[in-house]
C-alpha cells in the first residue's frame, strides 16, 4: 500500500494548468500499482480553522514547553486532527499555483495549521529545530504566468523558494519540482510548457 496525498492549491478546477499535471501524475501513479492510493485535499473546500485565539495561545504553550488551558488544549484538537491527517500518508503531490509571486492564500493557511509544534516538528535548545515528516517523498508542480527560471527574475519567486523552506522545516528532504512556465504566452508556448511538465510529472509517479 502506498498512500499519496494530493494537496490541490488551484480554485480553478479544470481550468488550472497545475490541477491539469497533477492529474496526469495521479494517473500514472494509479496505473503503476493495484495497491497505490490517492486521497486529495482541495484547500479551498476545506473549512481549515482559523489560526488565532485559543489555537494560537495553544501552540505558544507548547514551544515554552508549559501546559495549555483545557480551553486552548480543545481548541488544539482541531489543529491535531488536520496535522495528523497529513501526515499520514507515504508520499506527497502538491500544485501551486503563483499568486503575486507567491502561493495561494489558502495554501499558506494549510501550512501555518500544520507546522505545530509536538506534530511536524520539534524545537528543544540542545538540538533547535527538527522537522518529524521524514523519509517522505514530495512532488510540487509549480504554475506561473511569467518565467522565474533565470538569473534575472529568480529574485521574484516567492513561491517555489517559500514551499520547499517550509517543507524541508517540517522533515522533508527528497523535494522534486514541477515548473509550468510561462503560462501567459502564445499558445505554441503554453502547451510546450504543460507538455514537459507532464512527461517530468509521469517520470516522477513512477519513481
Ligand atoms: C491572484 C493571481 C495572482 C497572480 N500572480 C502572478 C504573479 O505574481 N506572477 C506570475 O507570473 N503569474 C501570476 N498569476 C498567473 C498565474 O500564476 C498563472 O495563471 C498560473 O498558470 C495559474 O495556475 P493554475 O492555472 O494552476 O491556477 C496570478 C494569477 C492570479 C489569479
Amino acid at each position: 500500500m502506498n498512500k499519496l496525498l494530493y494537496i490541490q492549491a488551484s480554485p480553478r478546477n479544470e481550468r488550472s494548468n497545475s490541477t491539469d499535471v497533477a492529474n496526469t501524475y495521479i494517473k500514472t501513479f494509479k496505473a503503476a500499482a493495484e495497491t497505490n492510493s490517492v486521497s486529495t485535499l482541495n484547500v479551498w473546500d476545506m473549512n481549515l480553522p482559523e489560526f488565532d485565539g485559543d489555537r494560537l495561545n495553544a501552540k505558544y504553550s507548547f514551544l515554552h514547553g508549559q501546559n495549555p488551558s483545557d480551553a486552548e488544549a480543545a481548541a488544539w484538537q482541531e489543529i491535531v486532527f488536520i496535522a495528523e491527517q497529513f501526515k499520514a500518508a507515504d508520499r506527497y503531490l502538491f500544485s501551486v499555483p503563483m499568486w503575486n509571486f507567491s502561493i495561494p492564500y489558502k495554501l499558506k493557511h494549510f501550512i501555518d495549521v500544520i507546522t505545530q509544534p509536538g506534530l511536524t516538528f520539534s524545537f528543544s535548545p540542545e538540538t533547535g529545530f527538527q522537522g518529524l515528516v521524514t523519509g517522505k517523498p514530495v512532488t510540487a508542480i509549480y504554475s506561473r504566468g511569467g518565467e522565474y527560471n533565470n538569473d534575472e527574475a529568480k529574485g521574484m519567486d516567492f513561491q517555489k523558494p517559500y514551499l520547499e523552506m517550509a517543507l524541508g522545516f517540517i522533515g522533508f528532504s527528497d523535494i522534486n519540482s514541477i515548473l509550468i512556465e510561462p503560462t501567459f504566452a502564445d499558445p505554441d508556448s503554453v502547451s510546450h510548457a504543460i507538455s514537459t511538465a507532464k512527461d517530468l510529472a509521469t517520470t516522477l509517479a513512477n519513481k
